[in-house]
């Protein structure tokens, strides 16, 4: 069979699954199994595709078609511009998260760095490798609690060649004390904040993905409130809170975050028009 016929048969698997977006899955599976890339496919007619590679390929689209995320198919995603491994047990990076990184590096603008910079609740490493991108002489921490997203992380420090970004493996609703206060030039995050009770009613894909990364307590803001009750004093006078919230937590989190002396609060909007992102700074 050709990869076009291929790809196909396995567009057909993922519309029968409901995947929402069966073309482009199907486009990159064809990449990821058969190395053929999309410009390739549309020419590939006479480009004969081995038995083994075509079953492979098949079991995966059945994998993705049943609910499976395609980014743990594909076992690695990008984040602007960054090339992240991802696998079970890692949150997937999504785009929305760039809102918050832009807001956080919009008002770094405004400064002189070398910076110091901490991601609190790393996951992959999306943030702090983002960060690293733009900010090569910033020394950059990645606190992350799980043991297997922690081992992404560092592999993706690694890979990525990210020499500025240092992983540490801590809790951070109870680690904040061992840096001191006045730390930091900016503090990132994007927590846990689904209230608990919602975790099952989550789209199918996002099922597939660790609860540790998604739940945020019974309200869902138990990690802002720790960030605003630990971590706020952490950074130093004129220092950036940035961090990702769901749609429906600006009020609540800006609350926390002005009860513990940021200022200058700010709501940013994704591109669905959604809260996304609180930055403030403190004086
Ligand atoms: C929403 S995910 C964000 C991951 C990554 N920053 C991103 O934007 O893709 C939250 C992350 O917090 C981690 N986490 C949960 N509880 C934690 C804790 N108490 N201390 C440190 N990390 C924690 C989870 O393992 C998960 O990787």
């Amino acid at each position: 069979m050709t990869a076009k016929e291929i790809y196909l048969e396995i567009r057909d698997i993922l519309i029968s699954g409901g995947v929402d977006s069966p073309e482009n899955d199907a486009r990159e599976l064809i990449a990821r199994f058969l190395g053929e890339n999309r410009m390739a496919l549309a020419s590939a007619e006479a480009h004969d595709v081995s038995d083994s590679k075509r079953l492979a390929v098949i079991e995966a689209a059945k994998k993705r078609a049943g609910g499976y995320p395609l980014q743990y198919i594909l076992g690695s995603w990008s984040f602007m511009g960054i090339d992240l491994d991802v696998c079970e047990g890692v949150l997937i990076p999504r785009d929305d998260t760039e809102v918050c990184v832009r807001e956080c590096m919009a008002l770094l603008a405004k400064r002189h760095g070398p910076f110091r910079i901490i991601d609190l609740c790393s996951g992959s490493g999306a943030i702090a490798l983002a960060l690293s991108a733009y900010y090569p002489d910033a020394e950059i921490t990645a606190a992350e609690l799980s043991e297997t997203a922690f081992s992404v992380l560092c592999r993706n420090i690694e890979k990525n060649g990210a020499s500025n970004v240092r992983a540490v493996k801590e809790d951070i609703l109870t680690c904040a004390d061992i840096f001191p206060d006045g730390s930091f030039d900016a503090i990132i995050s994007n927590p846990p904040y689904i209230p608990s009770s919602e975790l099952q009613t989550l789209q199918r894909e996002v099922q597939s993905e660790p609860a540790m990364a998604l739940d945020g307590g019974a309200d869902g803001l138990d990690f802002y409130r720790a960030i605003a009750s630990l971590w706020v004093r952490k950074l130093k006078q004129g220092g950036i809170i940035a961090l990702e919230i769901g749609e429906e937590q600006s009020g609540s989190v800006c609350e926390l975050l002005e009860n513990n002396g940021v200022t200058g609060l700010r709501v940013t909007k994704d591109l669905g028009f959604l809260d996304r992102a609180v930055t403030g700074i403190v004086q």
